[in-house]
């Protein structure tokens, strides 16, 4: 493992182009916000430390982060040199390498960032740049190389001459420096550029011109250096992020229909032998067992947890709720706030009424309960075990086991069900 590095997470930025009011790295990429899925990576590299610059909101995100995680705040955001220079005043006592991530590269894997860290540390360098090949590189700033194709520098877009922008090879923005070679460079960055910051790639070619050790790692899986700062780099980000969560599970043993109609969060928990059917919109916080059936157009909402042979058909919501092994949940119907026991027959359209327009109420629906078509529990109802619901009934009154209950509101009629 990687011995003596700390990491610095830039994240303090606007997003100006996302054109919104909560901060960039706060936009959700397949059920959670951008900014997670760099610390998970970041919590798997087991840094000695860890500095997060934050700017825009700092407060509301700063609240949210792991204990181990140190905030600094960039009051101006004057550019990611800036920002690197403010966290760097928190690894006062730290010597080694220090890798610089930007949290707005959710799809970055721990393979590639390894690679890096592994080639800078046995080449002794001053600087590490993780670079990609991009046939469309717009946007990105460029790699540009000496006659001995070394790396001289990092060019911005906005101030490349137009031979600069043919550059293919570009900056993923994760960069691994030797601390003092980097608190050396910083020094000297300027803002003199078009955007007037003060780079933080600038310090490729301070290195380079001081006969410093700059070299770069190529990674082939391009999709990686997706940076979002638009809302269209965060749909084509999700979509990738998508394709791998639903690989995933059919390497897992899942059979889903058709991945491209298929949405499903990330952390969710899918058993061997499920079908999901197209259209199904899986949230966060979803367990699924073994050989159940998902779909098609399903919609499984936070905290459901579909035990093992369990049908959720076509037109089903989910939320909040447990479901029971061998229950049928087949046709357009909402469970919400329900605990549903195990082999519950749920008929076609039946709608737990959870809200009663202050507060949530649960729904439970014992084992073998049979719920006719069209049912509505009024929450807080209980329907015990093997009951049954006339079709169309509304349940105001919990229903004693083995008992039937018809009509509206639905009256308890008399002798077994
Ligand atoms: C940056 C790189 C570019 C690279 C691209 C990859 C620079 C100057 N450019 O451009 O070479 O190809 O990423 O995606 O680094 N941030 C701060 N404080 C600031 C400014 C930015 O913390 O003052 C943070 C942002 O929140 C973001 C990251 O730094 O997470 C990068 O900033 P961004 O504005 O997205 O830079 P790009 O234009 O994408
Ligand atoms: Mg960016």
């Amino acid at each position: 493992m990687h011995k003596n590095i700390a990491v610095i997470i830039l994240a303090a930025g606007k997003g100006e182009r996302m054109k919104s009011s909560l901060p960039k790295v706060m936009h959700n990429i397949c059920g959670q916000p951008m900014l997670a899925y760099v610390l998970s990576l970041t919590r798997t590299l087991k840094p000695k430390k860890t500095v997060i610059v934050l700017g825009h909101q700092y407060e509301a995100i700063q609240n949210k982060l792991p204990a181990e995680i140190t905030a600094v705040r960039q009051r101006k955001l004057l550019g990611t040199a800036d920002a690197v220079r403010e966290a760097l005043f928190k690894l006062k006592g730290f010597k080694g390498t220090v890798l610089v991530l930007y949290a707005d590269t959710p799809l970055l894997k721990k393979e590639s960032v390894d690679k890096l860290l592994e080639y800078h540390t046995e080449n002794k360098l001053d600087a590490t740049l993780l670079t990609a090949r991009m046939n469309k590189p717009k946007g990105y700033g460029r790699i540009v190389r000496d006659k001995y194709s070394s790396i001289s520098a990092i060019v911005e877009e906005k101030d490349a001459d137009d031979f600069e922008k043919e550059i293919k090879e570009i900056n993923t923005g994760i960069i691994c420096f030797n601390k003092s070679s980097l608190e050396a460079a910083l020094k000297k960055v300027r803002p003199d550029n078009r955007k007037k910051e003060y780079y933080l790639t600038d310090t490729i070619k301070i290195l380079y011109k001081n006969g410093k050790l700059v070299d770069g790692v190529k990674i082939n899986d391009i999709h990686e250096a997706i940076g979002v700062n638009s809302r269209l780099e965060l749909a084509r980000a999700n979509l990738v992020m998508q394709q791998r969560i639903n690989e995933k599970f059919m390497r897992s043993g899942v059979t889903i229909a058709d991945t491209y109609s298929t949405f499903i969060s990330y952390g969710t928990r899918i058993g061997r032998d499920t079908l999901i059917y197209p259209f199904t919109v899986i949230e966060r916080d979803v367990r699924i067992g073994k050989r159940c059936f998902i779909g098609p157009f399903a919609h499984l909402r936070e905290g459901t947890r579909v035990a093992d042979d369990v049908t959720v058909g076509n037109f089903t919501e989910t939320t909040r709720a447990r479901i029971g092994a061998k229950t049928l949940i087949k046709h357009f119907s909402y469970i919400g706030d329900a605990a549903v026991g195990a082999r519950v027959n749920i008929g076609a359209g039946t709608v737990t009424a959870n809200f009663d327009g202050r507060s949530k109420h649960t729904t439970v629906i014992k084992d073998r309960a049979l719920i006719g078509s069209d049912t509505v529990l009024v929450a807080p109802v209980k329907v015990g075990r093997g009951a049954l619901t006339g079709a169309g009934s509304v349940i105001i009154k919990n229903i004693p086991d083995n008992k039937k209950a018809v009509g509206v509101p639905a009256r308890i009629l008399k002798g077994k069900r």
